[in-house]
């Protein structure tokens, strides 16, 4: 280790979480909405990002409405994370599991709207 110069693999992953957790930190507090086109817009996720009511904080235009921008979440949020954050909710966005199966959303749904969440990213 010393001797090598080489990092350990499991101190270079904590390293690469610590700064992914900082890029987060800063994209989510930037306070303009940064240009960000929508990624795969005829996604069937699409419409279930509207029946599930997303759309009444963060706009079907996907520019935010009270809640923040998804737009370019996905490079800051993989699809487990947003599956997470839709299940338990985070800050002042309530759990929306229970919303999204009275929608008519099936868990398969909701997966899809999470992967393709996940797709929003800013550069492709
Ligand atoms: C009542 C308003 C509201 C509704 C409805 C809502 N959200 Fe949110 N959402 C928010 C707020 C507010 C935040 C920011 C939470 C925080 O500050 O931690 C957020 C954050 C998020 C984030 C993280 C964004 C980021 O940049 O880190 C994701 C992903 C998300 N919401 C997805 C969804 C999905 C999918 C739905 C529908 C199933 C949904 N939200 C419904 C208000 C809402």
């Amino acid at each position: 280790m010393a001797e090598t110069g080489q990092i350990p693999e499991d101190v270079q992953r904590e390293e690469k979480a610590a700064e992914n957790k900082v890029k987060g930190l800063r994209a989510a507090s930037a306070v303009k909405v940064k240009k960000v086109a929508i990624v795969d817009k005829d996604n069937p996720a699409m419409a279930l990002f509207k029946q599930t009511t997303c759309v009444t904080c963060h706009a079907v235009d996907l520019k935010g409405a009270g809640g923040p921008s998804p737009r370019g979440v996905g490079d800051r949020l993989d699809k487990e994370a947003i599956l997470t954050i839709v299940k338990n909710g985070r800050g002042q966005m309530p759990p929306m599991a229970k919303t999204a199966t009275s929608a008519g959303l099936s868990g398969q749904d909701i997966e899809s709207l999470a992967g393709w969440l996940a797709k929003q990213k800013s550069e492709q």
